[in-house]
């Protein structure tokens, strides 16, 4: 597969046994990122799926949501890591292997039941798009979908998603 095939594996990275996806060499790539967005913008402009605004979650996030906010003709809001928001913000602690992490949103970044894509890079555990989610939700927004270009399946952050009734497109899969 195009997209697929243009991404690199790391051994090892950023811990030992770790195989790590590096979606970098897909966008450095002009017809890498060229595919990963066009078919994402076909996708949403052909299954009806309702939303006003993109959520993306930094940093890959914001990459992959800038460009297809743009070519959707929809707003963008970033979820932040701590402290990088000027106005008024919400946080939300999410689980990482070892310890936790926080990612934040401003309060006034959705308008009340605005329909949000939330888009990442990468799924794992789905720990940062449950969190990011969990934010949506805290400042009145709506999650429609949630919209990566890779997932892992076997570490069971789409599993965990679904059970809890979230909606998720990727674009490849690696097991
Ligand atoms: C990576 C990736 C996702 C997240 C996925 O981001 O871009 O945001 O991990 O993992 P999860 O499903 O287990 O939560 P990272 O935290 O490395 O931050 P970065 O994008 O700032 O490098
Ligand atoms: N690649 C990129 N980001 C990640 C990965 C990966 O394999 N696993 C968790 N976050």
């Amino acid at each position: 597969m195009p997209i697929k095939s243009r991404i690199r594996s790391i051994p090892d990275y950023p811990k030992k046994g770790i195989l790590f996806r590096d979606i970098t060499t897909l966008i450095k790539d002009p017809v890498g990122f060229r595919l990963v967005i066009d078919n994402l913008t076909q996708h949403y402009l052909l299954n009806g799926v309702d939303f006003d605004v993109i959520v993306g979650i930094e940093a890959r996030g914001f990459i992959i949501g800038g460009a297809l906010s743009y070519t959707l003709g929809k707003g963008f809001v970033p979820v932040r890591k701590p402290g990088k928001l000027p106005a008024d913000v919400v946080s939300q602690e999410y689980e990482l292997e070892y310890g936790t992490d926080k990612i934040e949103i401003h309060v006034d970044a959705l308008k009340p039941g605005q329909k949000v894509l939330l888009v990442d890079d990468l799924l794992a555990t789905g720990g940062t798009a449950l969190a990011a989610a969990a934010l949506v939700e805290k400042v009145g927004g709506v999650v429609a979908e949630m919209a990566f270009i890779v997932n892992l399946p076997d570490i069971g952050g789409e599993r965990k998603i679904l059970e809890k009734g979230y909606s998720v497109y990727s674009l490849t899969d690696f097991e």
